[in-house]
């Protein structure tokens, strides 16, 4: 018999963060710039006018942030690296320093008792590869491995697994075709070029990871897409949509092919802007995945396109809770993605990992809302495992308050508060109701 949280045994409990949003220390010991550095720079681009060249200070504060980690009791910590601290260019070798910070990271965490489980591109850009083209330019993904290659040689003895991407439909989508994010390029569908060159720039890198002996993880954005209503226009631009956000990114890695945009009226061209060539998605689907990070937010609901550039526009989801963000809140939605992924992809779906699932809050240390937000999501997730969806674990978004990119720190995603003035950290309830969660998992009273 199935109960609330009923998952499977070895199921590991985990927080994520990324480096941008928590490291600061932006220029501390050979870090180059990075797209975000700049972006921070342009006028109205962050919610009053923050940065993350403080965040919190975890690149000093990392033996403190690893004591709240070990008080939770967590399996694993999913955290980024920063390539510019890597590869202060993004090219030629590396920087030791910035090497070994997460050395001492990587240590600090196993003494902990703790799975380190680093992201290689949480969207930080050397600002030098940008200026070259960024991910427009398909030598980008070449320098993406030379990167991993040195990262792998330096942490591969002691770190089990990488993901290689967060997120790269966010990236696609915020950072090069509506320019909220960095680089803040405004290109709409010109920026599909961006789209395969992450994939290509993966595919590369997870050769590179495999013959160092590491498994290969992706974290994808992932939403369940629903139709604003059923008339027919409103399902053909939801399932565009769907081939858009879900499909482009995951398709390509699970099948070795792309869904054809251009039948939903995404692009003119087949080839994602002329940016395919021979042989690329045998190589973007070779290496194969160990694990597909899930980062599930929110359901999208869809309706027919309100703008000739795009075959869709995005209409509310009603009826629902919303976050402090006004994300609506929707835990039925995770165990509908998991439940689609399989139909969708059936054998070739790799054991999944929620690799994001949180909430933004004001400043409140009782948080009652993120509790409720994570029990209901955990209970959606223990009924797509009763449902036989394998899922290894799940990480929520976030340990700390940090910088939530262009919302500054007025979103507060944190199990943990921090004071971005004094850089105190106060644990809120969600953190002592997650800690006996995972000790009461551990010892198999859950239920
Ligand atoms: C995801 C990002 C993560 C964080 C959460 C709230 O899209 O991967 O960095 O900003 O949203």
């Amino acid at each position: 018999m199935t109960d609330r949280y009923d998952l499977p045994a070895g199921f590991r409990w985990g927080a994520s963060t990324a480096a941008y949003q928590i490291e600061g220390a932006v220029d501390e010991d050979g870090r180059g710039p990075s797209v975000w550095d700049t972006f921070c720079e342009r006028p109205g681009a962050i919610r009053d006018g923050d940065t993350g060249r403080a965040a919190c200070d975890h690149y000093h504060r990392w033996p403190e942030d690893i004591a709240l980690m070990r008080e939770l009791g967590l399996d694993t910590y999913r955290f980024s690296l920063a390539w510019p601290r890597v590869q202060p260019t993004g090219r030629g070798p590396a920087n030791p320093a910035g090497l070994d910070f997460y050395d001492r990271l990587v240590d600090g965490l196993l003494d902990a008792g703790i799975t380190p489980l680093p992201t290689l591109f949480h969207w930080d850009l050397p600002q030098a590869l940008e200026d070259a083209g960024g991910w427009l330019h398909r030598d980008t993904a070449h320098r993406f491995a030379d990167y991993t290659a040195l990262a792998a040689d330096r942490l591969g003895d002691r770190v089990p697994a990488c993901i290689t991407l967060n997120e790269p439909f966010v990236h696609l989508v915020y950072g090069h075709a509506l320019g909220i994010h960095a680089p803040g390029h405004a290109l709409v569908l010109d920026a599909l070029p961006a789209a395969h060159h992450q994939l290509l720039a993966h595919g590369l890198a997870a050769a590179e990871l495999r013959t160092r002996g590491l498994d290969v993880l992706i974290a994808n954005n992932l939403t369940p897409v629903r139709p604003a209503s059923s008339d027919p226009v409103d399902v053909a631009a939801a399932d565009a949509y769907d081939a858009l956000h879900n499909r482009l990114f995951t398709d390509p890695l699970l099948l070795g092919r792309y869904p054809d945009l251009t039948a939903y009226g995404l692009g003119p061209e087949p080839d994602l802007g002329g940016a395919v060539r021979d042989g690329d998605l045998t190589l973007i689907a070779a290496p194969g995945l160990d694990g597909l990070g899930v980062n599930y937010y929110n359901p999208t609901r869809i309706a027919a396109p309100t703008d000739p550039g795009l075959p869709f526009a995005e209409a509310p989801v009603e009826g629902v809770p919303r976050t402090h963000f006004g994300w609506p809140v929707v835990p039925e939605g995770l165990h509908e993605l998991l439940l689609t992924l399989r139909d969708r992809y059936g054998a070739a779906l790799p054991p999944i990992t929620i690799t994001e699932n949180g909430c933004s809050t004001d400043a409140t240390l009782d948080d009652t809302f993120r509790i409720d937000y994570l029990a209901t999501h955990l209970d959606a997730l223990a009924r797509a495992t009763a449902d036989g969806i394998d899922v290894r674990g799940y990480c929520t978004w976030s340990l700390l308050d940090n910088f939530e990119w262009a919302e500054g720190y007025s979103q507060r995603f944190g199990l943990v508060h921090v004071d971005f003035t004094t850089q105190r950290r106060t644990p809120k309830a969600s953190f002592a109701w997650y800690r006996d969660l995972i000790a009461a998992h551990r010892a198999g009273r859950v239920g």
